[in-house]
């Protein structure tokens, strides 16, 4: 992917640009006259094929030409400069995390889980121990999976783990876990590839959901598994086609739109995030406050060292269930919703769902594109107000 064409026209960017650079051409094609610049979705089940049925595109849930043009496009920035990555689009992040747990491991496999990750994992859980697959797990902060990483096939990194916001050392996990010959892949949904690059930190697989900040509107949900191309890969690829969780071409198409902005989303959202961590940690009725992006959360150490933005999520405690009840009702610009990484602020009591080990007036909050002043008086107002 490194710089322009013979004629200096290049669609893609040289690997020493900028991230803004980076994320506005990601993936382009080279120009061609008379052609839109990020050409539109490809709807095909199959594609015209005589003789020997060979690739590049043959049937639908194979390949497609706009999975490929945002499957490069991830690879570029989830490894710029970096030759023979293969990204794979899929149709939710949990298609891209099942398809890299169910195509590395089979039966009588160790895999080494977070304890505190997204809450679909007890599923995953059971579901591995199923199929004859030994789970361990450890909390990600404290760097906890190495004491459980003796024997294992695969290390399963999340960081920053959601909703806690624990960061681990990832560099020092890889180490620990090649040395022992396992594979490690990261959850890379909440930092996004311009906030941390798992596979620059030694990571096998940097493994996102792209329905949160990476595609930021809400309204697609996307999945990618990004790592060396290989073995590995091969069996993710053969995963994919024999599960066959792949992204319809209008939501692959939305999420490459999407990444143009991304520079511009993530640099607004996180420093509207700490701007609300700073103003939140003032407040008496606020608690266990999380923002690795604060000079003394206890992650901000480690993440300093290897995210280049700390994300738009910070979570704090109130007192009582009621009063975070009352709190989520009060805000005028945050919705009342699940999920995160969008341009409209969300928020919601993490408990509600019953998955995460975290206290009854746990509050997720997402920080969203608005105003940073308007958001953070919407804020400060509605834990006033809920105090009544
Ligand atoms: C950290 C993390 N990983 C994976 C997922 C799953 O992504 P999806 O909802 O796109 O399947 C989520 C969803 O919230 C998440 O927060």
């Amino acid at each position: 992917m490194t710089g322009p064409t013979a004629d200096g026209r290049g669609a893609r960017p040289a690997e020493n640009t900028g991230d803004g650079t980076r994320v506005v051409r990601a993936g382009l094609p080279e120009p061609v006259k008379y052609e839109p610049t990020l050409p539109g979705p490809v709807f095909a089940a199959h594609f015209h094929l005589p003789g020997e049925p060979t690739g590049p595109y043959t049937y639908g849930r194979d390949e497609n030409p706009t999975w490929t043009l945002l499957e490069r496009a991830l690879g570029e920035l989830e490894a710029p400069g970096r030759d023979g990555v293969e990204t794979l689009a899929f149709a939710s992040g949990m298609a891209a995390i099942s398809s890299v747990l169910f195509s590395q491991l089979s039966s009588g496999d160790t895999v080494v889980l977070p304890s505190d990750g997204y809450q679909v994992f007890p599923l995953v859980r059971a579901q591995l121990e199923a199929y004859g697959i030994q789970v361990r797990t450890a909390p990600t902060g404290g760097d906890a999976q190495l004491d459980v990483l003796d024997g294992a096939r695969l290390l399963w990194i999340e960081s920053p783990s959601n909703p806690g916001l624990d960061v681990c050392d990832i560099r020092r996990l890889v180490e620990a876990a090649h040395a022992r010959g396992a594979l490690v892949a990261v959850d890379n949904t909440l930092a996004t590839p311009l906030g941390q690059r798992p596979l620059e930190l030694g990571a096998d697989f940097s493994v996102a959901s792209g329905t949160k900040q990476l595609t930021g509107h809400g309204d697609v949900l996307l999945g990618y598994v990004t790592g060396q191309a290989g073995a590995a890969m091969t069996a993710v690829r053969r995963w994919r086609k024999i599960v066959g969780a792949i992204p319809g071409p209008m939501e692959a198409w939305l999420a490459h739109r999407s990444i143009a902005t991304l520079h511009l989303r993530v640099e607004r959202q996180s420093a509207t995030a700490l701007a609300l961590a700073e103003a939140l940690r003032t407040r008496p009725e606020v608690s266990g406050l999380r923002y690795p992006g604060l000079p003394d959360d206890p992650a901000h150490k480690i993440a300093s060292q290897q995210m280049r933005r700390y994300g738009c999520v910070v979570s704090f405690t109130l007192p009582t269930r009621a009063r975070a009840e009352r709190f989520l009702e009060e805000l005028r610009l945050v919705d009342d919703a699940t999920s995160f990484g969008g341009v409209r602020s969300t928020a919601e009591r993490r408990g509600r769902w019953g998955g995460d080990a975290v206290p009854e007036g746990f509050i997720r909050l997402s920080v969203g594109a608005e105003d940073p002043e308007d958001l953070v008086a919407d804020v400060l107002r509605a834990l006033e107000e809920s105090a009544r």
